[in-house]
Formats: structure tokens, C-alpha cells, sequence
């Protein structure tokens, strides 16, 4: 099913395209609204009581799950992906003979990390090289073996969404035992996601992209098996019985269930889970099945728009349907999205390639808007 445009539900002028939703979405009218009655709250701080402390926190875990496909016990809050990969990193122990393995150019995020740990176990941090044929699912199985002990993959390459089969690669990493962590910023919540195929050990996604949230928002997914880990910080809010403001001193080892415990300190963010409950109840509306359908219809038009025009694009069958990686003849000009932008047409250079990456609210205006003044560059 595709769904209609969404426009109206955003404050996008008619003469901006924007085509960058893997840079960062813009929130819904209703998110603001919603953002701003959180500021007000705090404006009035009588208001807030204890028990607030925790309602908006457990519906945004609810909501995570939903989107996820799992337990609400399996959804930590954190602030940024990276908190995420630490926290992941904190309760994951290697070997000096083994290996870690990440793509080349994957987000930072996912890396830095992981060069901390192999730089702590002596292990080794093995990059599997960008694939000439952009089949990075096959090029991961080529580069498995009997040392790999973790991959920290994305479920779709930044740059260019290049798409990697996470339930292909998970049933060869089992085989090994491999643990398996995922980077989901780019694709949670515009691209459907088998948790219990894929059972990653952790799963995290910054919000502020593809699901709709506002910046300094994450959702990290929990395995079972590590739920009874260490989380990064000896929090207060996250222990059995914290809901009891009085008796807070009476301090305690225990926490509250399930992937709570790795909840990053002051979760409670007044101004940030109101807008971000918004988001995410939007994308369960609309359905990520839905949405996934109707962004690959336009990255679709745009991807052949391109090639009329000389421009290459990865692979149909190994690119993520919402997003675009568009490699222009003589390589992109360093002046591109300055230029672009000055035009309103919104889109972002990563590496050799011009991602361009529609959501609902774009429109036929937008996709001409960006050939007609991408057309000087070719
Ligand atoms: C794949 C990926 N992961 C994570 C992030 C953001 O990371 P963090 O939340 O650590 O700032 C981005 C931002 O562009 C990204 O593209």
C-alpha cells in the first residue's frame, strides 16, 4: 500500500526541496506542539509530578517496540548511537586472536568504538571493503570466518544505502557464534526489520532521522541474554523502587526490569519524548511497510530521472528503497550542496556520492526542482 502525501503535515515551504531525510528529518507540526507543551511544563514546575518521571518514558519504549517488533523489556533510552555502541561495547568481550568486522566508510559512530575495544583485547578490527557490485551481504559472508567474534554492521551503508541483508548475514554469524550489533539510524522506521530473524545482540538508532524524533534521541534494543549487563552509568532513575522519591537513599544494586537498567541518566527529558512520542505514533499510523512502499516509488522516478541523465546509481537490487546514492560522471563538484541549497534544493555529498534521500512530504515539484539545478553540474 502507498500512502499519500504528507506534505501538509510539515513546515516545508513550496519552494524547498528537501531531500535529505538521512541528514536529518524536519518534526511534524504536532511534534513542536508537542515539544513546546514539555517546555511549558518545566516553565511551570508544580506541575510535574514524580510519577511523570516515568509515564512518557514507558510509552516511548512501548512505541519502540512496536516499531522494533519486540518487548517493551527490551528497549533502552539513550541519547545518540554512540551511547548505544558503549553501552554495547561495555558488555561484549573479545579475545586478542579475534576479530571485529565493520564496512568500509560505516558511520563513526559504529567504528570509534570498536577500534577502542580491539585497541583494549588486542583484537583485530577488520574492515570488509566496499564491494564493486555493491553486494555487501555477499562480501560480509566472504569475510566470516572461525576468528570473527562480533560484526557491527548497518542495515543499509550511509552514504549511499546500500542495502545489507542483516537475516542472510545473522544465520552465518550464528554458525560461528558471532555477536552481532546494528547501527539501525538509517533505516528504523522507513524499512521493515525482522528483530526475531535477525536477533542482534544490540540494535540502535538515533531518532532524529528516519524516525521522526527530535536530536539527542535513541532507542538501543537489548538482547535478553545481556539484559542482566552493565550499563554505562550508575543511574538512579533506572533502580528498582526509583519511583519512590522519598526513599531514593535508601540506595539499592538492583534495577528496574529488563534493558531499563542501560537508560541513559535524566531520561525523563521533558521537552524531547513528548515531540518524539508524536513521531514515532506517526510512523505506526502510517505503517513502515507503507512508508518503505512509497519512498521507494520516488527514489524509483529519481533513480531513473538520473540515469536518463547520465548520472550512475548503485545496484536496484542492493540499494534500500528510501534512499539514493547518485555518482555524477566527473565525480561532485565541492561546491555542490552549497549550490544546491541556494536554490532550495536540499541533498548531502557523502563520499563520491549525492544521497538523496526523499520522505512523505516530498513531492514531483521537489524532483524537479532538484534535476533542473543539478543539471549545470553534469
Ligand atoms: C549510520 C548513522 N549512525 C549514527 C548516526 C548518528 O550518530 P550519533 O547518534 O552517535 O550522533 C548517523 C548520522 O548521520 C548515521 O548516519
Amino acid at each position: 500500500m502507498t500512502l499519500p502525501n504528507q506534505r501538509s503535515l510539515f513546515d516545508i515551504p513550496r519552494d524547498v526541496a528537501y531531500l535529505n531525510c538521512a541528514y536529518m528529518s524536519p518534526l511534524l507540526h504536532s511534534a513542536i506542539e508537542a515539544g513546546i507543551g514539555g517546555m511549558r511544563a518545566k516553565a511551570r514546575p508544580w506541575t510535574i509530578t514524580p510519577t511523570d518521571f516515568f509515564s512518557d518514558v514507558e510509552i516511548v519504549r512501548r512505541l519502540a517496540a512496536t516499531i522494533i517488533g519486540c518487548d517493551a523489556n527490551d528497549i533502552s533510552l539513550v541519547p545518540a548511537a554512540s551511547y548505544g555502541i558503549a553501552t554495547a561495547m561495555q558488555n561484549l568481550s573479545l579475545a586478542s586472536d579475534q576479530e571485529i568486522l565493520v564496512l568500509e566508510e560505516q558511520f563513526p559512530s559504529n567504528v570509534y568504538g570498536w577500534m577502542e575495544l580491539a585497541r583494549r583485547s588486542g583484537a583485530k578490527l577488520k574492515t570488509v571493503p566496499r564491494p564493486a557490485d555493491d553486494d555487501w551481504t555477499q562480501a560480509i559472508l566472504n569475510a566470516i570466518n572461525s576468528k570473527t567474534a562480533l560484526a557491527a554492521l548497518p542495515h543499509c551503508h550511509w552514504t549511499d544505502g546500500s542495502l545489507i541483508d542483516l537475516e542472510l548475514v545473522s544465520a552465518s554469524l550464528r554458525k560461528y557464534d558471532v555477536a552481532l550489533v546494528v547501527d539501525a539510524t538509517q533505516s528504523l522506521g522507513a524499512m521493515p526489520l525482522d528483530i526475531n530473524r535477525i536477533q542482534p545482540d544490540f540494535l540502535v538508532a538515533a531518532c532524529y532521522k528516519w524516525l521522526l524524533g527530535p536530536y539527542s534521541t535513541g532507542i538501543l534494543y537489548v538482547a535478553p541474554k545481556h539484559q542482566n549487563g552493565q550499563p554505562i552509568e550508575p543511574g538512579w532513575a533506572n533502580r528498582a523502587g526509583s519511583e519512590d522519591f522519598t526513599a531514593l537513599v535508601n540506595y539499592r544494586d538492583e534495577y528496574q526490569a529488563g534493558a531499563r537498567r542501560f537508560d541513559i541518566g535524566e531520561r525523563s527529558n521533558f521537552a524531547l519524548l513528548p515531540p518524539l512520542i508524536v513521531g514515532f505514533q506517526q510512523i505506526i499510523d502510517w505503517g513502515v511497510d507503507a512508508i518503505q512502499e512509497t519512498i521507494t516509488g520516488m527514489t524509483d522516478i529519481i533513480a531513473n530521472r538520473a540515469e536518463e541523465n547520465g548520472l550512475r546509481i548503485g545496484n536496484r537490487s542492493h540499494r534500500a528503497g528510501h534512499f539514493l546514492g547518485v555518482r555524477l560522471p566527473g565525480g561532485v563538484p565541492s561546491n555542490l550542496t552549497v549550490e544546491l541549497a541556494s536554490h532550495g534544493v536540499f541533498v548531502s555529498v557523502r563520499g563520491d556520492s549525492v544521497r538523496v534521500t526523499p520522505h512523505l512530504y516530498n513531492n514531483s515539484d521537489d524532483v524537479d526542482r532538484l534535476f533542473e539545478f543539478l543539471a549545470p553540474h553534469l
